[in-house]
């Protein structure tokens, strides 16, 4: 008896891999694994539901700690890519790092996933599962289904499919944003309706305005407005916040890893917000110099996160860099949520690179430095560039001379 361990969401792709697997690999078994990375409740209802209705083994394993824990990590190294705050992209390794432990603990002889030959997510999940001795199946990719081709082969087969769109949109959930893709908005001339965003209201009519005050220890989000939160509540709450302002919208033409670019629909309030109060608190402890390279070590994280691989060596040596510089990064920062933005307001740390006399205008002398002490500074400031313009100049008067003559 052969069995495959299927990444399972309940959605179009997995529901007819299920099929796919007996029929087409000629599996005996298929273990469904949905992993809880802070999905709604009801896709799991409809992962439940379709599972049963297809007699498919279902496991669900909770992994919203890890996955909360992971999306700090980032906050940490300020990670964006391309302005997406990697929500789908931080999610894959912990979900195939659930799947491949269900997997070997129930004695698999394969790993499945539903993602097409063209996206990123079948490089995240076989980065980790190719580890494994287990073979790799990915269906879709290897059939080389369409979406189309799904729907009607659901259609045909009675298979259950996502109730929410009808399979419109392809949508990815989870704590950290809300993706939306395919469909209408493969034309990225199209503008989305209002109908394509579940998580935030519209910032137009979002009038209101709201400050919230986040506290931070070495970097982490650690409270909300004076309480102390674990990382899965502070997401949430700070999701539901911030999304009532129309916080954390990005419409964008994202490059993936193919090459192929995409145009991506994403919502994520509780990371915009998080990830602008972290930036603003790091101004106020952190050097020009460290902010300056921290820049660059923090673009390299985001790299290998979009990338799926954050088990690469570079990673640690880049969060050993990061970790250095966060241990100052301790205090608290005040959002202001007003009509679609997360604007910092106020900052406040112990370990503030910052002296209020040295900076003010109101005060003669700080510690032995006074404002005539700048004199020289100023002398010398640009006398390189002065000296290379002068020369330049020098030699192009000699040469408009020698133009005369001719
Ligand atoms: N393009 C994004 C990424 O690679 C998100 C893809 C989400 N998938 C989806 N079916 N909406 O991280």
């Amino acid at each position: 008896m052969t069995s495959v361990a299927l990444a399972f969401s309940g959605g179009l792709d997995t529901t007819v891999c299920v099929s796919l697997l007996k029929e087409e690999y000629g599996y005996d078994e298929v273990v469904g694994v949905t992993v809880d990375v802070g999905q709604p409740e009801s896709e799991f209802a409809e992962a439940r539901e379709t599972a049963e209705a297809h007699g498919l083994d279902l496991h669900v394993v909770d992994a919203k700690a890890e996955f909360a824990d992971l999306c700090f990590e980032s906050v940490r190294a300020n990670a964006t890519y391309q302005g997406y705050p990697l929500g789908t992209a931080l999610a894959r390794p912990v979900i195939a790092e659930a799947i491949l432990e269900v997997a070997e603990t129930e004695g698999c002889d394969a790993l499945a996933h539903g993602c097409t030959g063209k996206g990123n997510d079948q490089l995240r999940f076989e980065a980790v599962w190719r580890r494994s001795d287990l073979e790799v199946v990915a269906p879709v990719r290897e059939l080389e289904l369409t979406r189309e081709w799904e729907m009607a082969y659901a259609e045909d087969n009675d298979l259950p499919v996502q109730s929410g769109n009808d399979g419109v949109w392809s949508i990815d959930t989870n704590l950290w944003s809300r993706s939306v893709e395919g469909g209408d908005l493969e034309d990225p001339g199209h503008v989305p309706g209002e109908e394509i965003y579940e998580w935030t209201t519209d910032p137009a009519t979002a009038t209101e305005t709201e400050l919230v005050e986040i506290g931070f220890e070495d970097g982490y989000p650690v409270a909300l407005d004076g309480e102390e939160l674990d990382p899965v509540e502070l997401i949430r709450r700070l999701n539901d916040r911030a999304g009532a302002h129309g916080v954390g919208r990005t419409d964008m033409m994202e490059d993936r890893m193919l090459g192929l670019k995409v145009r991506e629909n994403y919502e994520h309030p509780a990371a915009t917000t998080l990830l602008a109060a972290h930036e603003s608190l790091e101004g106020l402890v952190l050097t020009k110099d460290e902010r300056d390279f921290k820049r660059r070590v923090d673009d390299e994280w985001a790299q290998k996160g979009y990338e799926g691989l954050v088990d690469h060596p570079l990673v640690d040596a880049l969060e050993g860099f990061v970790a250095e510089t966060q241990a100052r990064v301790t205090g608290t920062v005040t959002i202001k949520f007003e009509g679609g933005r997360a604007r910092p307001v106020a900052r406040e740390s112990e370990y503030a690179a910052y002296s209020e006399d040295a900076a003010s205008f109101n005060t003669e002398d700080v510690g032995g430095i006074t404002q005539k002490d700048a004199t020289g500074v100023a002398k010398y400031h640009g006398f390189q560039g002065r000296l290379a313009n002068a020369a330049r100049d020098a030699v192009e008067g000699r040469e408009d001379d020698e133009g005369d003559w001719e």
